[in-house]
């Protein structure tokens, strides 16, 4: 079921996310179900739990192709339950983002530009991998929506922080 994402402003963005404690309930399948049909209506590049108002620590992400990364190389569709990040070097990168809960807007955010990442699939398999760049950029954002961080709390210059449309006139429009 496609369900409403949350919006900046809404308190329950900036909660801190509980641990899935157990793994093949219904319950999460169900909302594992809601979150890709959620994530595919409005072509985002991913999306956490606490977007749909649930307040567990999964996130998904993934891009083949999306005309408003014309520069991000694709990024697996992963699921990913418990997730854990550990910067690898000392690298960090400013980039622009946007986010399904702030739509219309982008902003240029700092972000480490590799990292080790690692947490279960649904079905309890441990994924750990090293990843640089966009897919970095997109883990990391993703992650922070589990810890209450919106990107806009991270930009560092408010200058680069705008309405897509006013930021870069032609470009396909989208949500997120
Ligand atoms: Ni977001």
């Amino acid at each position: 079921m496609i369900r409403p994402v949350l919006r900046m402003g809404d308190p329950r963005l900036l909660q801190v996310a509980e641990p899935v404690r157990e793994l093949g309930t219904p319950e999460l399948d169900a909302l594992l179900v809601d979150m890709r049909e959620t994530m595919a209506a409005l072509n985002g590049a991913g999306l956490a739990a606490p977007q749909i108002g649930v307040s567990l620590r999964v996130v998904i992400f993934g891009m083949q192709s999306n005309p408003r990364y014309p520069d991000a190389g694709p990024v697996p569709y992963t699921e990913l339950v418990n997730p854990e990040l550990e910067p690898l070097g000392d690298t960090v990168e400013e980039g622009w983002e946007g986010c399904l809960s702030v739509p219309g807007m982008r902003g240029v955010v700092p972000r480490w530009r590799r990292l080790r990442y690692r947490g279960l699939t649904p079905a309890g398999d441990v994924l750990e991998r090293e990843v640089e760049g966009f897919h970095a950029r997109v883990v990391q954002h993703e992650c922070d929506h589990l810890d209450g961080v919106l990107y806009p709390m991270r930009i560092r210059d408010l200058r680069l922080f705008g309405f897509s449309e006013a930021l870069f006139p032609g470009q396909p429009g989208g949500e997120d």
